[in-house]
């Protein structure tokens, strides 16, 4: 060959090489990940194959996948060929284990079992681009990778609102997309019983359905006030005119669904929650509560009567058919949240605690909690129940779910005397609960395992789970909005090691699952829009700038306080204002659809003069009123109980009992005059007062919920009042000011002696 063509050929050869890296963003971080240069280019001729039986169907679903990236179905068959093939390998030991080799050549998953397989899959998944032109190329990358839970939990409730079974496999699909492997299904409670009993028909055909309740009118209500078609009940959920609202499954659907699951590699959890909770049931089968009328309590439905042993045998048969539809090993029988004045008065519930030599209610409580139990183990059955069983005591084979947080020590005693625990702290693991700009790293960064466990302790942790209650998720639109990104967060802590758990670099990797949510059609929540405050001070004219992370996003806004819609003002860069400007924002997707409202006030402020020193000593005062309020104004209304001096917005320690409402009166010592940002944290209520006017606004009932505002303050002592108060245990209020470098401002507080 002449010189001058190998030379021509050579730099050919070189310029075709494949020496791009794109970029790998895998959520949950894997334990070991190396990228390599070049990639695998799929063709029309790739080939998928399988070395063992048992992957026929993790093959199959692979196609279906690149299917859905490329239009293109690809020849399947049970050999080892180049192309992408599958393998078990038993000897990879952890559970649960797999590795991923890309090379120019081919793809080869290898996993401990058939399960793990497919979790190799779904990281492939992430490997593919989302925006295909014609040819896919993978990233050749080498992954080792196994969990560091066993047990990465989501709970849908389907009762307050229900999906139905092509919902639920949606669902399915996206937990398994982040390897989430178990399935709780809270399937029964007050508001609607959802899973076909064929003994007792009554449950669906009837207990099923309801008139619109609090819940419904709520949601509609917010459907209107925020503009958001999200909270409107579907159609399909409907009957009778629109006069009733519900929807179940038959037991063939539960069988599907319950298949569909095992080949994603997901197990289900059935829940039937009793004794509480159960007034879907007892409104068709009265004689199941103490009382011909049961009533509500308080908070809570009246619970079945455990006095009774028709009541007993009732909810047998009901976990009789439960064990033939679920295979897995557990059943979840709540037993959370249960109301006991009718066991109070009931005779025969008083008979069955004397005749038990029964202490009081709480162990009535637990006697019931066993005997179902019992049964389940008769039946190879294993139960799972909320951390209320821990009360009255609990057998040693039962598992314990954590969801109180506050109830701080129960995981501690619950492991201490051998039994195992799953943790869904509602602090940051109830993703019903409304979210802020500070909600996904807060779940990010929240060590789950309660301090001071042992090593003993901590192994009968089985792992994490979220919960998604739905009484105000009427739609699987809001129930995107509502567990997309948080599902991801959880995803990576309840899977990646701690090493690699890293707040910013878990965003950076986030930014990229967006256009891949865009293409599943997801109804996300956007990330929050940097710097903007419910309300942002300025003096003299400021700039507006909305620095937002991902370009596919449109901003707009208004303000007049209209909803913005697709017509309005769009963002494109940053502008001056120099009147206070109230404005409404909507983040819209790609595909049209909108976020909720962000409402943020633009104030046009004066630095304000504060007071002389005086008398004023370091130290802030708080009063305790011993109450139960549900909004910051009630306080004053309330004696105080004691009176205590703290440092920063805590609750003292002096604080004996959950009736939180809570008062703190001081000064606040500004050295520079500066436009300050107030963090304002609680759950529930809090509200910010400073020179007697409203910073913050965080009051009325909520979960946990944090609310910045800005103040123009100019040298000198600042009046400051912090209101705080819980309705229901487990409440928390913190206050974080910084000044406008971003610099925390600490011991700021005074008050007059
Ligand atoms: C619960 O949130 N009642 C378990
Ligand atoms: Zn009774």
């Amino acid at each position: 060959m002449r010189k001058e063509l190998i030379l021509l050929l050579l730099i050919f050869m070189v310029s075709c090489a494949d020496n791009e890296k794109t970029e790998v963003n895998i959520i949950p971080h894997p334990v070991e990940l190396t990228v390599n240069q070049g990639g695998f280019k799929l063709t029309k001729q790739t080939q998928l194959s399988y070395s063992d039986p048992a992957l026929k169907s993790a093959a199959e679903y692979l196609n279906i996948v690149l299917k859905s990236v490329t239009g293109q179905e690809y020849t399947v068959s049970q050999q080892s060929k180049e192309g992408i093939s599958l393998h078990v390998d038993a000897s990879l030991s952890t559970e649960d284990a797999y590795t991923l080799n890309v090379t120019n050549t081919g793809i080869q998953i290898t996993g401990s079992n058939p399960q793990s397989v497919m979790l190799g899959i779904q990281t492939l998944r992430q490997l593919i681009p989302v925006k295909t032109d014609n040819t896919i190329r993978v990233q050749n990358v080498s992954i080792t990778d196994s969990p560091k839970w066993k047990w990465r939990g989501m709970m849908l409730d389907v009762s307050r609102h229900f999906f139905d079974k092509n919902e639920v496999k949606r669902f399915l699909d996206i937990m398994a997309q982040y390897k989430f492997n178990k399935f709780h299904w809270h399937l029964t409670d007050d508001q609607g019983w959802r899973v076909e009993i064929k003994k007792y028909p009554l449950l669906t055909e009837k207990g099923a359905w309801r008139t619109a309740n609090n819940h419904d009118r709520g949601c509609i209500d917010l459907a209107e006030k925020q503009s958001n078609t999200d909270y409107l009940l579907q159609e399909d959920k409907l009957r009778n005119n629109g006069t009733e609202y519900g929807g179940y499954y038959t037991q063939e659907e539960i069988r599907e669904v319950v298949a569909y699951a095992a080949m994603l590699g997901i197990d289900v959890i059935p829940e039937i929650d009793m004794p509480g909770h159960f007034s879907a049931a007892i409104s068709q089968y009265s004689n199941l509560a103490c009382f011909e009328k049961a009533g509500w309590g308080k908070v809570f439905s009246a619970p079945i009567c455990p006095g009774k042993d028709a009541t007993l045998e009732f909810c047998k048969d009901i976990f009789k058919e439960i064990f033939e539809l679920f295979p897995n090993e557990y059943v979840h029988m709540g037993a959370d949240e249960v109301d006991k004045t009718n066991w109070i008065k009931c005779p025969h519930c008083q008979a069955r605690i004397k005749n038990n030599k029964l202490k009081d209610e709480k162990e009535l409580q637990s006697w019931f909690v066993h005997q179902m139990e019992d049964f389940l183990n008769e039946n190879g059955k294993k139960l799972i129940g909320w951390d209320e069983i821990l009360e009255g005591g609990m057998s040693k084979s039962a598992t314990m779910m954590w969801w109180r947080t506050w109830a701080k020590k129960a995981v501690h005693e619950a492991t201490a005397q051998g039994n195992e625990v799953i943790l869904t702290p509602n602090s940051h693991y109830y993703f019903d609960y409304q979210q802020d700009y500070s909600t996904l790293r807060k779940l990010y960064e929240f060590q789950p395992l309660p301090k001071g466990l042992s090593a003993e302790e901590t192994k009968l942790v089985k792992g994490l789970q979220a919960n998604v209650w739905a009484e105000w998720i009427p739609s699987r639109k809001r129930q995107d909005y509502m567990t997309m990104p948080r599902m991801f967060a959880l995803s990576e802590v309840a899977w990646s090691q701690d090493k690699d758990l890293n707040w910013d670099n878990f965003y950076q990797r986030l930014l990229a699952h967006y256009p891949r949510m865009d293409a599943m059609g997801i109804n996300y929540r956007p990330l929050d829009l940097n710097g903007v405050h419910v309300s942002n001070s300025f003096v003299g004219e400021t700039t507006v700038t909305w620095d937002y992370p991902l370009s596919t996003i449109s901003i707009r806004y208004t303000t007049d306080g209209t909803t913005p819609n697709e017509n309005s003002s769009l963002y494109t860069a940053p502008f001056t204002i120099n009147e206070t400007t109230d404005f409404t924002i909507r983040l819209f997707r790609p595909d049209g659809s909108a976020a909720d409202i962000i409402k943020t006030s633009y104030r046009k402020e004066e630095y304000i003069i504060g007071e002389e020193q005086g008398n004023k000593i370091p130290g802030l005062k708080c009063e305790w009123h011993e109450a139960v309020v549900n909004k910051s104004a009630e306080i004053e209304t309330i004696p105080v109980k004691a009176e205590f001096v703290v440092n920063e917005v805590v609750i003292p320690e002096g604080v004996t009992n959950h009736k939180q409402a809570m008062k703190y009166i001081g000064y606040l010592k500004i050295d520079k005059e500066d436009i300050y940002t107030f963090s304002l944290g609680s759950d529930d209520g809090s509200m910010l007062y400073i020179n007697n006017e409203v910073v913050v606004d965080n009051d009325g009932p909520h979960g946990p919920r944090t609310l910045r505002g800005q103040k123009a303050l100019g040298k000198g002592y600042h009046p400051i009042v912090v209101y705080y108060f819980d309705m229901n245990n487990g409440g928390f209020v913190e206050l974080n000011i910084t000044d406008s470098d971003n610099n925390e401002i600490k011991n700021g507080f005074f008050y007059i002696p």
